[in-house]
């Protein structure tokens, strides 16, 4: 049920670059809103990615994903999820700065987990997720994350294994 967030917070590695997201505008202490990570094409591709990955779900696997929600729901919550994955992933950034962080330097949970909140936090009204539901998803997303980033790293998509 996850796995359109997982996508639309990944695809952004391969597709990324050209325009900045925050069009290079300043916030208020003179950083960057969000910084050069978050760019455009990367962020429409991770959502549109992350959606068709919903949709592809829908169809393929409709008694594990959401089996209970009428379709349109199923819909809403693929988007929901994949665009809260970049919202949050920005939300991460945004901060980051606010911290004095460079673009890309490390932020250990942030990094990892930011995009998690955000879809956690767009979607909850569809998930009934119990506390062991949630520790299991925040692990886990936290482990796949730092393991595929290595992986990007290794295959030289990534300057950083982070
Ligand atoms: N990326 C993108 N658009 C996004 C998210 C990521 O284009 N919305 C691309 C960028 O090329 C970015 C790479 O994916 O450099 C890795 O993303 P991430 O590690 O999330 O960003 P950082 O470069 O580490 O930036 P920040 O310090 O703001 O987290
Ligand atoms: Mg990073």
């Amino acid at each position: 049920m996850i796995f359109p967030a997982y996508i639309s917070n990944s695809v952004p590695v391969i597709t990324g670059g050209g325009k900045s997201l925050d069009f290079n505008c300043k916030f208020f202490d003179g950083r960057r809103l969000l910084g050069k990570g978050k760019t455009i094409r990367g962020t429409f591709w991770g959502i549109f990615s992350g959606f068709l990955t919903g949709i592809f779900l829908i169809y393929v696997f409709p008694s594990v994903y959401f089996p209970s929600l009428l379709f349109l729901q199923k819909v809403e919550v693929s988007f929901l999820l994949s665009f809260g994955a970049l919202l949050g992933d920005s939300a991460g950034s945004f901060f980051k700065r606010r911290f004095g962080f460079k673009d890309g330097q490390k932020a250990e949970y942030s990094d990892q987990l930011s995009f998690l909140v955000g879809s956690l936090i767009l979607t909850f009204p569809f998930f009934h997720l119990n506390p062991t539901g949630l520790v299991f998803l925040i692990v886990f997303s936290y482990l796949i994350h730092k393991l595929t980033n290595l992986f990007a790293h290794k295959m030289k998509l990534k300057k950083v294994p982070w």
